[in-house]
This record gives C-alpha cells, sequence and structure tokens, in this order.
C-alpha cells in the first residue's frame, strides 16, 4: 500500500503546476503566480515563458534575492552610466540558485529551459523601478506593479526620459 504523498511532494506538484501556467504567456515572460506583502517585504513566485527575456530593469530602492525553484535562467547584468547601458556579465541560474540584486542592480532574465519558477523576495517594498528600453534608448521610471516588460501601461508610468537625459533621483 502506497503511503500518503509527503509535504515535499506535495510541494513538487505544486510548483510545478505554477510553472506551467508560464507556458500559456506569449507576449510577457513572467506572471505573478502569488504574491504577499506585510512587514515592508514583497514575496512573490513568478511562472515564465521560455525565450522571452525580461527588459533590463533594477528593484527601485529594494534589495532583491530570486530564488530558481524550477528551470534554468540567463541572467545578464548591466550598468548605466553616461547614458548608455551596457552588459557587464552573464551568468547560468538553475534550480536552488539565488541571484541577490542590491539597490541599483540592473539586470534581465530569461528562462532557457522549458519550465521556470522562480521565488522572489523584495526589501524594503519599493513604491518604483526603473526599467530600460533599449530599442528606443528611453529609461522609464514605473509603478513597482509592472512588469519588468515593455510596453508599460501608460497608466503605470511615473516618468519617462531619453537615456542621455536621465537624472537619477529618488
Ligand atoms: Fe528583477
Amino acid at each position: 500500500m502506497l503511503g500518503a504523498p509527503s509535504k515535499g511532494m506535495v510541494l513538487d506538484a505544486v510548483w510545478e503546476q505554477e510553472a506551467r501556467q508560464g507556458l500559456e504567456l506569449s507576449s510577457q515572460p513572467y506572471c505573478r503566480v502569488w504574491c504577499e506583502e506585510r512587514l515592508q517585504t514583497e514575496r512573490m513566485r513568478a511562472s515564465w515563458c521560455p525565450g522571452l527575456p525580461t527588459a533590463p530593469h533594477d528593484h527601485g530602492c529594494s534589495t532583491g534575492r530570486i530564488q530558481i525553484l524550477i528551470g534554468d535562467f540567463l541572467e545578464r547584468r548591466f550598468i548605466f552610466a553616461a547614458g548608455q547601458l551596457s552588459q557587464v556579465s552573464e551568468q547560468r541560474l538553475s534550480s536552488g540558485q539565488a541571484s541577490v540584486c542590491p539597490p541599483g542592480t540592473i539586470h534581465s532574465l530569461e528562462l532557457v529551459s522549458s519550465l521556470g519558477l522562480t521565488s522572489h523576495v523584495y526589501r524594503p517594498i519599493s513604491d518604483f523601478m526603473r526599467l530600460f528600453d533599449v530599442v528606443s534608448e528611453e529609461l522609464l521610471r514605473v509603478s513597482h506593479c509592472a512588469g519588468a516588460w515593455l510596453p508599460v501601461p501608460e497608466s503605470k508610468v511615473l516618468e519617462r526620459s531619453p537615456f542621455a537625459r536621465w537624472q537619477f533621483r529618488r
């Protein structure tokens, strides 16, 4: 006789079910499948669509920790200086690995396997983030509830500026 499923088995099944939600996306790299905000901390899980990288972005004044629960990802990091965005690194992140992003870190993530689920913790909660449009070379300051992809609904754009004229302020 088979015993009851263990907590780990149940969690694996829930995570796989959440990861499958990303396969239904076609125009954005991820969707939130769970989110909680309390004690100045935002926690969420995201389900990913393969082959759709996020736009380069930061997390405002938050420190972010992104843990890979399922899948393989490419994380690219950038610096923005003198009106130019430049990629400075690329690393592969797989299940069990994490990326820590102090305030000001600019990165993008792309799912490079067939299924992807990530767990995110942001502290303190920032009321904005920056998105970099590398096609139009515009920097967008957007509401923190916007996703890290373009286009952004205008209702979530707080400010828009050409790279060359951006002045950072909180
Ligand atoms: Fe991010």
